[in-house]
């Protein structure tokens, strides 16, 4: 399983950010899955630069922009020399930000080009009754993977995010029956894109409120490749315990 740490703009402080990655030094080192902590822009610098370890680092967003004349802007360029290997991209806290879809390829685009792996973010604000939300997402896909190569479609990675399912509890997310149905969609749509076995290499990540006590269930119910954790990776003890969950 790939199991994504976004700390989002939960540890502000290089000690946190060290105990942190500490522990997922450990977790990783047990072999327990591909690790992957996603720190704020200047603890990522600080952490990545030094690592020895089989944690592997992703940026939470890069910049739009190719770099020159762009300030405070950070560059698929700067988080790849720095040693991130992937990025997230399109999550929903920078899509209610402003952030359109146009933008989101162009990040995708930037982070391929970098030999970085997209981690690219989708899902449906809320659950209508005439299904549209599946219709939301097949556009939110295919406008990025109508725009790649084929080639490059087989290097990025989807994470399912139901935006309603996000910074709640494990009651509140989603139903393992449910993650089973959407994975399976989410699927189908990749094998238009990426025929024969392509699509069933990409992996599929679930994100929203996923912790130590429904991981297993989720993980166990759907064909779903990892996670995407945020507010549970940000403290020691529930992340190793959620990694610990599934293993
Ligand atoms: P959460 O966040 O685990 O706190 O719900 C997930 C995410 O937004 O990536």
């Amino acid at each position: 399983m790939l199991i994504v740490g976004n700390w989002k703009a939960y540890v502000e402080t290089l000690e946190k950010a060290k105990r942190l990655y500490a522990v997922a030094k450990r977790l990783a080192a047990a072999g327990h899955h591909e690790i992957v902590i996603a720190p704020s822009a200047p603890h990522l610098g600080f952490l990545a630069g030094g690592n020895r370890s089989s944690v592997e680092f992703a940026a939470q967003d890069i910049s739009s922009s190719l770099g020159g004349a762009a300030t405070g802007e950070v560059t698929a360029g700067a988080v790849a020399g720095v040693g991130a290997t992937y990025v997230i991209v399109g999550h929903s806290e920078r899509r209610a930000a402003g952030e359109t879809d146009a933008l989101v390829l162009q990040k995708v685009q930037h982070a391929l080009a970098h030999g970085l792996v997209p981690i690219l973010c989708i899902g449906e604000r809320e659950r209508d009754a005439e299904a549209r939300y599946l219709a939301h997402l097949r556009t939110q896909i295919s406008l990025i993977l109508t725009a790649l190569s084929p080639q490059e479609r087989k290097k990025i990675v989807v994470a399912y995010e139901p935006i309603w399912a996000i910074g709640k509890s494990a009651t509140e997310a989603i139903t393992p029956t449910d993650l089973n149905e959407m994975v399976l969609y989410i699927r189908k749509i990749l094998t238009e894109f990426l025929p024969g076995k392509g699509a069933s290499k990409i992996n599929i990540l679930y994100g929203g409120s996923v912790e130590s006590g429904n991981i297993r269930a989720l993980a166990a119910a759907s064909s779903i490749d990892g996670f995407l954790v945020g507010h549970a990776s940000t403290d020691a003890a529930s992340f190793g315990a959620l990694v610990k969950a599934v293993t």
